[in-house]
């Protein structure tokens, strides 16, 4: 039985395009069993018709705040009390600012106001306005209240711009709130971008990861459910959303927030870059041009993957290895030198895929298997590569207790 069945569920629906995809949640709900009592802002009905969610539903759909009518049926603090869980989906800018301030100006903003029911949002806006300081401030103060954010997506927007801001599709969102997402509540540790290892106060030896990659992995991890913490080196993006980032410069930050962290992950993925190397002398000043030549002294750095996938207690370890030729056998050789579960190997320093670009080819190795995923924009491969790693996790981890499953492996 779905834990969905038998809930009451107050479903908020606020003007935005991705109105239409209430409709197909209101259905899925309904379809698990729950009971379904939708609540629109005056906008959210510009994008569809009251009848179609009282049809899907069997309730009528209540909007004002002020309608003798519907109050006389059931009050807003009755109704308020009805929910046990109170989704907005999409939640837009506006209302998510409204609700940060603890407005209750229209009949949603007062039910959310005076319902002791969990509250889910599922933003839908502009790429913009997702990123926007004001916007962030307010899912901060959200988060704070123990509201739970499910999503937004990323790709396509319905503006024609390509970015964060997509509200999850329905399918997503009911696996999210029945927890049966395939990650839902497993712990994961991703490393992402280059590490800037110092040379002197104004130079350091880097390369070429913008952390696309580690990043789409991150989101793609957390739309299945799991709790991802990110450390991220030095890049230019934005944080998924739904991702917890922790920031750092070198190899041996990122090897010691790592070390901290791996024993409550149940999962380790390395995307990382990691500089092998550093420099072993690092003056405090600016090094002067005098001489013709000079010699850069440089030292190894911890292999943070080895070291995590050495540990007794060692989490799920899925690897990354960049190669510029003999892909299959240079990855095959760090699974097995590092102790990995898995491995995902792409071609580096070409014209195509690998760093810094926005597509990417890889081959994934575990013991025994491989699968290839051919050269797909870093966000799509992620959530194919996501839906892997669940699978392997789940079949290493063996069938859960009581859950009927025979055996996860393929
Ligand atoms: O960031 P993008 O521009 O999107 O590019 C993506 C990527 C090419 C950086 C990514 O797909 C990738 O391949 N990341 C791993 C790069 C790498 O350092 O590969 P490697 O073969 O040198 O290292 C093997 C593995 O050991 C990696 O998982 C790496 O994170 C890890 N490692 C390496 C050295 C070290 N000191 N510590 C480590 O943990």
């Amino acid at each position: 039985m779905s834990p969905l069945a038998g809930k009451r569920i107050l479903l908020g629906v606020t003007g935005s395009i991705a109105a239409y995809k209430a409709v197909e949640l209101a259905r899925g709900l309904r379809r698990a069993g729950a009971e379904v009592q939708v609540v629109t802002t005056p906008g959210a009905r510009e994008f569809v018709a009251p009848l179609t969610f009282q049809a899907l539903t069997g309730r009528p759909l209540r909007c004002e705040l002020f309608d003798p009518a519907a109050e006389a049926a059931m009050d807003h603090i009755e109704l308020a009390r009805w929910a046990e869980w109170v989704l907005v989906a999409p939640a837009s800018a506006d209302f998510l600012a409204r609700i940060a301030q603890g407005l209750a100006d229209d009949l949603l903003t007062t039910l959310c106001l005076a319902t002791e029911a969990p509250l889910w949002v599922a933003p839908a806006m502009n790429r913009v306005m997702w990123r926007h300081p004001a916007t962030q401030a307010n899912i901060g103060v959200l988060r704070g209240r123990g509201v739970r954010v499910l999503g937004p997506d990323q790709g396509a927007q319905a503006c024609g711009e390509e970015g964060p801001g997509r509200m999850l599709e329905a399918e997503a969102i009911l696996r999210l709130l029945a927890g049966d997402g395939p990650l839902s509540g497993v712990s994961v540790l991703v490393t992402a971008g280059p590490t800037r290892e110092p040379i002197d106060p104004v130079r350091f030896l880097s390369n070429r990861s913008s952390g696309r990659m580690g990043y789409a992995l991150a989101a793609a991890l957390a739309g299945l459910g799991a709790e991802v913490t990110l450390v991220s080196g030095p890049v230019a993006l934005p944080s998924p959303p739904g991702v917890a980032r922790v920031n750092v410069e070198t190899a041996l930050e990122m090897a010691s927030v790592v070390e901290a962290r791996a024993g409550d992950a149940a999962i380790f993925v390395a995307a990382a870059a990691v500089a092998d190397y550093r420099p072993v002398h690092v003056p405090g000043h600016k090094i002067k041009k005098r001489d013709a030549r000079r010699t850069l002294e440089l030292t190894p750095n911890p292999d943070i993957l080895a070291t995590v996938a050495a540990r007794p207690d060692a989490p799920f370890c899925l690897g990354f290895a960049a190669e510029t030729r003999d892909l299959e056998a240079n990855a095959r050789s760090k699974l097995e030198a590092k102790g990995l579960d898995m491995i995902a190997a792409n071609l580096v320093g070409g014209s195509e895929g690998g760093f810094e670009s926005e597509d990417n080819a890889l081959l994934v190795l575990w013991p025994g298997g491989r699968h290839e995923f051919p050269l797909l924009p870093k966000q799509a491969l992620a959530r194919r590569l996501a839906d892997l790693l669940a699978v392997r996790f789940r079949a290493a981890r063996g069938p859960e207790p009581d859950s009927g499953e025979s055996d996860a492996r393929d």
